[in-house]
């Protein structure tokens, strides 16, 4: 079990303290959560609309596939830490910060 701090890229005063527990995705906790973040293929890395921002704790979730890097390398202003949050399963116990990036201009749900 862990807990992610979730903060926003559209306003950098929110944060958002979540439960996650082994074997939830970022993606399953953030829609626990009602935070709103695309998932146009509904989770199976076949779009890029789930990307996150992860600032710390990428190493207790598994490594990117060839496939997720695809999809990375088309999202909407990808960075460094860009991950797929469908694809981030917490494997290990520990706490990470990830930060939603704006969905303003995507299509999307
Ligand atoms: S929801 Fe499509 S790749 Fe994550």
């Amino acid at each position: 079990m862990g807990k992610i701090t979730f903060k926003f890229e559209t306003d950098e005063n929110k944060e958002l303290e979540c439960e996650i527990f082994e074997g939830e995705s970022i993606l399953e906790v953030a829609l626990d959560n009602d935070i709103n973040l695309n998932h146009n293929c509904g989770g199976v890395c076949g779009c890029s609309t789930c990307q996150v921002y992860v600032e710390s704790g990428e190493e207790l979730m598994p490594e990117m596939s060839d496939k997720e890097e695809d999809y990375v390398d088309r999202a909407r202003n990808p960075r460094f830490n860009s991950r797929l949050s469908c694809q981030c399963k917490l494997e290990k116990e520990g706490d990470l910060v990830v930060t939603i990036p704006t969905q303003k201009g995507i299509i999307g749900h």
